[in-house]
């Protein structure tokens, strides 16, 4: 197998505390060495990192590849591919798919189809209750022994507090997390954008943040009864946050996630009517915003997850009121943020790094993932922290056209991305087998 020095770049590696111009030596997938001024040696192929970043690959613990049976969304190539070129080696496919992953038959074709389409690691969740219908279990254990590495109704909440109750006693016998998707079915009913002034303005009917704060209070004691792992998805209210960073200081085993969107965007976009906004949770206001970021920075927020939601572009391009929930994510979600908060000061880059690195990792407790260490897998990312380019869905690698950040500048960009010490891709191109 191949050799790769990668010299001279600004490695940045929150989990071992590393942050200085160093040089990695990748052979047979792993990484051997991470040293000053390594030799030469064997290598196939010196990179000159001068000027980038070298980060471990990011982990996204939350994401809809569509396949099986929705391919006119994404499939697993280019899902992957997508998420190759968003710098993420790693990530966690949800199981709101057609038919919905939940038996251990649909897991085993999954890992099949992931081995010959995917260039990233594809990581499967499985569904909590049949069908998503929220009436009967899935089969969680068969299902975790053919691998899944997480349950969860995702684009649903669980509503039946007995099934979810059920839910976290087998997942933690399996030493799995249980995914929420937490809004109160009955408060959000058919609403289409957070409830808010802006709402009432447009005359489009409102989805509550007490929606969220209520399921997640729901989620957060279930999760103190059963002692079992709940992880809060895409946070996006500030009483969620509140919560949840009560629930960890009184010792509940929970963590969350949250999203560029949710970081970036506010419910005033909708004033546009563009679908492009249109996502649940929904995008809220300035007051939850300036919350969540609290959370990030004091660790209530675990992790940075895009809920990459690809839909087909004729999908989307209707009546704001018709059109699906969510958007692509993974080639955005680091320069979004790079741009919105790096730049401003607000955040370090090591900081952003480890959201979307050792914090997911952490989180999911998948030790092997998150890190550059001597020994370790050669999962990693060159970013050029320079580069300005302006996001043109045309240009993206995934099939879901529709992205809500569309015309935007963008500075800093993902350059190349390594998997198992493999170039997956590089500028615009993927390479495979
Ligand atoms: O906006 C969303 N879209 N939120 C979800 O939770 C599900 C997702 C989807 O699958 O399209």
């Amino acid at each position: 197998m191949a050799q790769w020095l990668i010299q001279n770049g600004h490695l940045i590696d929150p989990a071992n505390g590393l942050d200085d111009v160093m040089d990695i030596r990748v052979v047979d997938g792993k990484v051997v060495n991470v040293a000053k001024s390594l030799k030469a040696e064997d290598a196939d192929e010196i990179v000159d990192a001068n000027g980038l970043i070298v980060s471990p690959g990011f982990i996204d613990i939350h994401c809809h590849l569509r396949e099986p049976g929705q391919e006119a969304k994404e499939d697993l190539f280019t899902g992957t591919a997508s998420a190759a070129a968003g710098g993420f080696t790693t990530i966690l496919t949800m199981a709101n798919t057609r038919p919905v992953i939940d038996q251990a038959i649909i897991v085993a074709g999954m890992k099949h189809k992931i081995q010959t389409d995917s260039v990233v690691r594809v990581e499967i969740t499985g569904a909590v209750t049949k069908g998503l219908e929220g009436k009967e279990l899935a089969e969680i254990g068969d299902m975790a022994q053919a691998g899944i590495r997480a349950i969860s109704d995702d684009g649903n909440y669980v509503s039946d507090g007995r099934l979810m109750r059920a839910a976290l006693e087998y997942a933690s016998m399996f030493d799995i997390p249980v995914i929420s998707h937490s809004e109160d079915c009955c408060l959000v009913a058919d609403g289409v954008m957070h409830e808010g002034c802006v709402s009432a303005k447009l005359g489009l009917r409102g989805r509550p943040a007490e929606a969220e704060n209520i399921a997640v209070a729901r989620e957060l004691m279930l999760a103190e009864m059963t002692g079992a792992h709940i992880h809060i998805a895409h946070v996006s209210s500030k009483g969620a946050v509140e919560l949840i960073r009560a629930a960890k200081a009184k010792g509940i085993k929970v963590t969350a996630e949250v999203t560029p969107h949710h970081l970036c965007l506010v419910d005033k976009t909708i004033e546009s009517f563009d679908s492009a906004f249109k996502v649940n949770p929904p995008l809220r206001t300035n007051e939850h915003i300036v919350a969540l970021l609290e959370g990030l920075k004091d660790g209530t927020l675990d992790a940075i997850a895009t809920d990459h939601a690809p839909h087909a572009y004729e999908e989307k391009d209707c009546e704001f009121n018709e059109a699906p929930c969510g958007f692509a994510g993974f080639e955005t979600a680091f320069s979004v943020l790079h741009s919105r908060f790096v730049q401003s000061g607000e955040w370090s880059l090591q900081e952003l790094i480890q959201k979307m690195t050792a914090g997911p990792a952490a989180a999911f407790n998948w030790q092997d993932r998150g890190h550059l260490s001597e020994g370790g897998l050669a999962d990693l990312v060159l970013i050029d922290p320079k580069k300005e380019w302006i996001v043109d869905p045309s240009t993206m690698l995934t099939r879901g056209k529709s992205c809500p950040f569309t015309g935007m500048e963008m500075v800093g960009q993902v350059v190349r991305t390594m998997v198992n010490g493999k170039w997956v891709y590089q500028n615009g191109k993927i390479f495979r087998d």
